[in-house]
């Protein structure tokens, strides 16, 4: 099922513990009018409104407002993926614990192949921040799958690239996660027939890759161009 709205008054309307798996790409708010380098060309960092903190009044509000319904729905075995940097992250920590969310693991993702910087005055931002968080006190992870990608025990770093031109076929999102890391994450933490949310559903990686995977789908984004893209996305498998 596929919602157009803001995802706390969707969320609202659903039944609590009904949820297996939630994937969560919330806004980072990084959108403060800087430059980066994307293709060569230098670019706005600027992703949007939604993106903007000044909409919101104060990060670990907003951050707590969803999360609180996120929380609601799981169910009592059901775990959550938090993504982000260091813009939006330790808010989001904060949130969870106050909320009673376990946390479980925090996964870096290494990309493998991160943008230039602009000015040449420090590092290179090559990874974001996942949180992986569960309700209660057991939660479903597939060690024996997980352990097969490398034939050893998989670790909390996940080298992997970027998002793939084959991926965006159905329109831009500025951004979008890549199909892999997705695939990891469901494979990892869901089984087939399980229920998988996504409240920023974006250009609808999550749920396209979910149901790929033969899991039910709920997906909720409050932009309807994205919306749209998103749509077409998963209703093209069939
Ligand atoms: C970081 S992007 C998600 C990208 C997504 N993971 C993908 O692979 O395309 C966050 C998305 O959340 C949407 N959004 C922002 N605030 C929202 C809200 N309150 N409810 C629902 N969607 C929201 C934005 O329009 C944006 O598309």
């Amino acid at each position: 099922m596929l919602y157009l709205g803001d995802c706390v008054k969707v969320m609202k309307e659903l039944n609590s513990n009904s949820v297996n798996l939630i994937f969560a790409d919330p806004p980072y708010f990084l959108s403060n009018d800087g430059l980066s380098i994307k293709s060569g060309k230098i670019v706005s960092v600027n992703k949007g409104d939604w993106d903007k903190l000044e909409n919101h009044s104060s990060i670990d509000e907003f951050n707590n407002e969803w999360l609180k319904e996120c929380y609601r729905l799981l169910k009592p075995t059901g775990s959550i993926w938090v993504s982000g940097t260091r813009h939006n992250i330790f808010s989001v920590e904060k949130e969870m614990k106050k909320l009673g969310y376990k946390i479980i693991n925090i996964v870096i993702w290494h990309k493998s192949d991160p943008p230039p910087l602009i000015y040449k005055n420090k590092f290179k931002f090559s990874y974001e921040f996942i949180i992986w968080a569960k309700k209660g006190r057991t939660h479903y992870f597939n060690y024996d799958e997980m352990y097969s990608v490398n034939n050893e025990e998989m670790k909390d770093v996940w080298t992997l690239p970027a998002v793939g031109m084959d991926e965006k076929t159905f329109g831009y999102h500025p951004t979008q996660k890549p199909e892999k890391l997705l695939e990891r994450i469901i494979l990892a933490t869901s089984k087939k027939g399980d229920l998988v949310l996504d409240p920023f559903l974006g250009s609808g990686t999550t749920c396209y890759v979910a149901k790929k995977l033969n899991r039910k789908i709920i997906g909720i984004e409050i932009t309807e161009k994205y919306f749209n893209i998103a749509k077409n996305r998963i209703l093209s498998i069939k």
